[in-house]
């Protein structure tokens, strides 16, 4: 398969080269895509050099597939002109997600809605998708009421820059910066704009994406989004009030034995998911299992995955793997 790699030169694609060599996904041949000021670089893949291309350059050579990380107005722009070439194309910025014509996919919950009417498919935001998938057995099973979430996001969800920005502070260098305040030794409760209702635009997406994906809108959802000075991956401290009573051992069970999730729970041998363990981990880490025992039916716990893995890359080359699987590759065109 011909795969274009938009954005192959920044931390989400960067990731996406390395899984879809790491997955044997059957690229034939790469087609890596950046800004008009990375052009001509060159970028290894599986032991081959191949050049970055502009976008204008990569539709010409009419990919299979088209995997964006390139921010939401190139995603905006470009992918509607890939879909036209016939090119199906998987996007991890936030342009297409809440289109109700766009598909919002986390393969282990809703792979079942792709068709192959569908040309761009979007990949959720990095703690939805975590979030989800550890929420999904428990709703099939004891029906989901609410949710409060408050995460602690890492500095690589913000892209290369914020990693500089860490990293510049941490050695008292001065350079350009992405947030708003110092992020070494400090916490930032804001994630993107703030949005009229008093809530960031990463809070509303965790909102409402989260019913998008689970196909239910009858779950409540309230989010606190915060960005920390890691890197691993994002952690989220989440509360789950059900309709039905449960079972602790039950709930650990389950989730253990739901795809894509570890449980790491174990605390009398301080045993607990956190970043520095799930970095480039494809898995989501779910422990500090307990009951929420100020209101009946509801639990707490402590979720835990890499963003760029699991959150960006990995679940958009599951999508692709998936289309791929179940041959929905390029047939609504050639019908
Ligand atoms: N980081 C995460 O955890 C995460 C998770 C889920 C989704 N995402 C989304 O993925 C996207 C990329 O994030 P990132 O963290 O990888 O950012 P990043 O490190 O800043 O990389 C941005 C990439 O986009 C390319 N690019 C920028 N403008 C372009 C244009 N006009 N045409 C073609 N390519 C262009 C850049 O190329 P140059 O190197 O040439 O500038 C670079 O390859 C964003 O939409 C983000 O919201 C990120």
């Amino acid at each position: 398969m011909k795969v274009a790699v938009v954005g192959a030169t920044g931390l989400v694609g960067t990731k996406m080269l390395q899984v879809l060599d790491e997955r044997n996904f059957p690229v034939t041949e790469l087609i890596p895509v950046a800004s008009a000021k990375s052009v001509g670089k060159e970028i290894t893949f599986k032991g081959k050099q191949y050049k970055v291309v502009s976008v204008e350059d990569a539709i010409k050579q009419k990919p299979d597939v088209a995997i964006f990380s390139a921010g939401g107005s190139t995603s905006l722009q470009q992918a509607p002109l890939f879909a036209e070439a016939g090119v199906t194309v998987i996007d991890n910025s936030s342009a297409w997600r809440m289109d109700p014509t766009k598909k919002l996919v986390v393969p282990e919950v809703n792979a079942d809605v792709l068709t192959p009417e569908d040309k761009i498919i979007a990949n959720p935001n990095c703690s939805t998708i975590q979030m989800v998938v550890a929420l999904k057995p428990l709703h099939d099973k004891y029906k989901i009421k609410r949710v409060v979430v408050s995460t602690y996001q890492s500095v690589t969800g913000t892209g290369v820059k914020a990693v500089d920005q860490l990293f510049n502070e941490r050695k008292g260098v001065e350079g350009p910066k992405v947030y708003p305040y110092p992020i070494d030794l400090n916490v930032i409760p804001q994630i993107d704009v703030f949005t009229e209702n008093g809530y960031t635009k990463e809070e509303m997406k965790m909102i409402l994406e989260t019913k998008k994906i689970m196909g239910d809108d009858s779950i409540k959802v309230t989010a606190t989004t915060v960005r920390i000075p890691v890197m691993g991956g994002h952690s989220e401290s989440v509360n789950i009030e059900f309709l039905h009573e449960f079972d602790l051992s039950e709930v650990r069970e389950l989730l253990a034995n739901s795809p894509g999730v570890v449980v790491v729970d174990d605390v009398a041998n301080l045993k607990y998911p956190m970043p520095l363990d799930a970095h480039d981990k494809d898995e989501v880490f779910v422990g500090r299992l307990r009951r929420d025992e100020t209101q009946p039916n509801t639990l707490n716990c402590w979720i835990v995955s890499d963003n760029l893995r699991k959150g960006a890359a990995t679940n958009a080359v599951q999508i692709a793997e998936y289309l791929a699987s179940k041959n929905l590759i390029g047939q609504a065109v050639e019908a």
